[in-house]
Formats: structure tokens, sequence, C-alpha cells
């Protein structure tokens, strides 16, 4: 659930015909993944490399394709964008939330995701193209709906709660200095130590503590904050990541960082996210136009993650002030959705 969740709530996941491809048949086949060192034997092909954007300025971005397990040629393609911003589609949304492949905990071999999405579509993981941000659907009402979490999962007291609400202003990027001690006081003393992605699971017992980790960087009233934290079933793989996909085997087998890059590949670049400051406070504009444009849009929270709850979509969606032509129901593997 809790990974179900954070994925789309930080991604934008697209469906998408597979229209006419811009490499020719020998780049394809460059482009051609034998096998990832450590990999299990599997039956669908994968393709990964970069995508030139502008040569003259040195853009290009980094693409991992894995094709549907049975018929990809009849099954749709998924992008997958992870936000941050600045955290790495490779990182989470390949090897932790929706990929066939799992880190093992030595970062010396993959295993299967028998949840993976694969098994319904082609998985094309593409990382950070520009205006790709953070979770936000917007930032007034995910703030809320944020605090409004905590609280009625009880991960913070009433009064806590109270002097949230009557402190912060939650429509600014920045927040004041008083708002900002009450996250923290609710965070370093009420919290416990939890995984904020799942709220029932423990976090990773990083011992080394200090790095800068998505979590930090998915709160957007406190971007700079180094709070010890991870995310997914097992909270620690983006340190497994950290190491797997720094590995000089890995990267060749990946056709990555062919320029010889001369800082090491991280989950998230701190760089990226510490400078982009012209991100959108709200997509629900956005929202508006695709549905004008009869585009359906699906928006799925899980239940178990206190960063981008559940309480904030809802209160996000409602402010589409949409007709129902539904009425709620259960959802099931059956009937859903
Ligand atoms: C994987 O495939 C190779 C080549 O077909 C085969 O030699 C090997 O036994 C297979 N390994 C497993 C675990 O199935
Ligand atoms: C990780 O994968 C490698 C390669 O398949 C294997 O040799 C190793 O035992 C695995 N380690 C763990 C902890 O699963
Ligand atoms: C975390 O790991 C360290 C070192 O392995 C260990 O001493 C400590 O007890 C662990 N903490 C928790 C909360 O598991
Ligand atoms: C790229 O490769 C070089 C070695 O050629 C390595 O030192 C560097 O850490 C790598 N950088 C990234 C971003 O993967
Ligand atoms: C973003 O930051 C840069 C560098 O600090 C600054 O020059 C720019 O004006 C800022 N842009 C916005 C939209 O705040």
């Amino acid at each position: 659930m809790a990974k179900k969740q954070i994925l789309v709530s930080m991604v934008f996941a697209f469906l998408v015909l597979v229209s006419s491809s811009s490499k020719s048949h020998e780049e394809e086949e460059a482009d051609r993944i034998s096998a990832l060192p450590g990999q299990p034997n599997v039956s669908f092909q994968q393709f990964s490399g970069y995508v030139t954007v502008n040569k003259i300025a040195g853009r290009a971005l980094f693409y991992w394709l894995t094709e549907a397990s049975i018929n990809p040629l009849s099954k749709p393609l998924v992008i997958w964008l992870n936000g941050g911003p600045g955290c790495s589609s490779v990182a989470y949304g390949a090897s932790e939330e929706i990929g066939p492949f799992r880190i093992n905990k030595t970062a010396s071999g993959l295993y299967l995701n028998k949840f993976s999405w694969n098994t319904v579509s082609n998985l094309l993981f593409l990382e950070t193209p520009a205006g790709v941000g953070n979770a936000v659907t917007d930032n007034y009402y995910d703030n809320l709906g944020t605090v409004t979490y905590w609280w009625s999962h009880a991960m913070i007291s009433d009064k806590t709660y109270q002097q949230l609400i009557n402190t912060c202003d939650f429509r600014r990027q920045k927040e004041s200095n008083e708002c900002e001690s009450l996250y923290s006081y609710a965070m370093d003393q009420e919290f416990g130590n939890i995984d904020q992605y799942n709220i029932y699971a423990p976090p990773c017992n990083n011992s080394d503590g200090s790095r800068f980790t998505r979590q930090t960087m998915r709160l957007p009233h406190r971007p700079h904050r180094i709070f010890r934290q991870m995310a997914g079933y097992d909270p620690c793989t983006e340190k497994y990541a950290e190491i797997y996909y720094n590995r000089p085997d890995v990267q060749k087998a990946l056709h990555a960082n062919t320029t010889g890059i001369r800082y090491k590949w991280t989950a998230c670049s701190e760089v990226l996210n510490r400078n982009w400051n012209d991100t959108d406070v709200s997509v629900l504009p956005i929202y508006r136009e695709m549905i004008a444009g009869g585009l359906r849009v699906w928006v799925f929270s899980g239940d178990v993650d206190s960063v981008v709850p559940v309480t904030a979509t809802r209160y996000s969606l409602a402010q589409l002030k949409l007709t129902t032509k539904i009425p709620w129901y259960p959802c099931s593997d059956l009937i859903c959705p």
C-alpha cells in the first residue's frame, strides 16, 4: 500500500501509445541490456541509455525501458517520473516501487519484484526531465492534509495539531520560524522512530544517519533538514541503490555514465532540489486542463504514507468540484477501478 501511494503521488504516470521511435535500429540494439550484474533470468527485454535532448547544450536524458513480460506490443506504455524534485526514477520507481527488480541487501544482486507493473504494461523510467517537481497537488491542501493525517493517525497530539493549524500559513513555500519549530517538535518529539512513507514500519537503521534523503526533500516546508529516513517495504532500498548503481559493471550494463561524470550517482540530487525554486504551488489547473481535454486522470493514494497522505489528496481533489458519476464503492482486485 505504502509503495503504491508513494508512487502515484510523487510521480506523474502517463499511459501513452507507443509511437514511432526516433532511435534507429542500431541505436536500439546498442541500448539493449543483455543482463544486469546479479540479475535473475527474465523473459522480457530491456533497454537503457541516453536520449539526446539538446546536443549543443550537452543535454541528454537517461531512460530505462522494461518491456511487459507477456505480449509487450499489445500492452500500454507507462512513463514513470519520480519527483523530489531531483529524485531518480531508477532509484525509486524502478528499484523500490513498480519496477521488475529489487536490489538485495548486499547490493550484489537483484531479485524479482512480484508486484512489478511490467506484468501488465511496458515501463519507461525517465530521469528528471525539466519540469518534474515535487509531489504537490496543491500546496495549501497538501500541507493541511498532511498535518491532518498526522493527527488522525495519532502521530501528533491534539495540541500540536491545533498549534500547527493556528500558526502555519500552509500556502507559503517557506514557513515562519514558529511554524518550522512546530514541525520540528512534531517530528522529533512526537512521531517516534517510524518510516514516514509507511507509518507502520520501522525506518532504515542508517547508522551514519546523516545523509540527505528523499524524506527531507519531500517536505516542502522544511527542504534542507537532515532527517534520517527511507521509504518502501525495505526502507533501506535507496542505500542499496546507491551502492548498486555506482558499480562500474552496473553502469556499463545500463549504458550509463558514458562520459565519466566526476561525482557519484545519488538517489536524489541535493543540488537540483535546493536550487529549483520556480515550482508551481498547485497542479490542479493542469488537472482541470486535462479533464477539459477529455483525459481521464487517476489520482491514487494509499493509506499508510504520511508524506503524500490520502487526506491531502482528498482535500486537493475536492477543490476541483467535480460531479460524482459513480458514488463511493469498495475497491478490490476484481472490481477496481
Ligand atoms: C538462466 O539462463 C541461462 C541461459 O539460458 C541458464 O544457463 C541458467 O541455468 C538460467 N538460470 C536459472 C537460475 O534459471
Ligand atoms: C545478492 O545477490 C547475489 C547475486 O545473485 C547473491 O550472490 C547474494 O547472495 C545475494 N545476497 C543477499 C543478501 O541476498
Ligand atoms: C542500528 O544499528 C546499530 C549498528 O548496527 C545498532 O547498534 C543499533 O542498535 C541499531 N538500532 C536500532 C534501532 O535497531
Ligand atoms: C561515473 O563514472 C566514474 C568512473 O568512470 C565514477 O568515478 C563516477 O562516480 C561516476 N559518476 C556517476 C554519476 O555515476
Ligand atoms: C531562483 O533562485 C535564483 C538563484 O538564487 C534566483 O536568481 C532566481 O531569481 C530565483 N527564481 C525565483 C522564481 O525565485
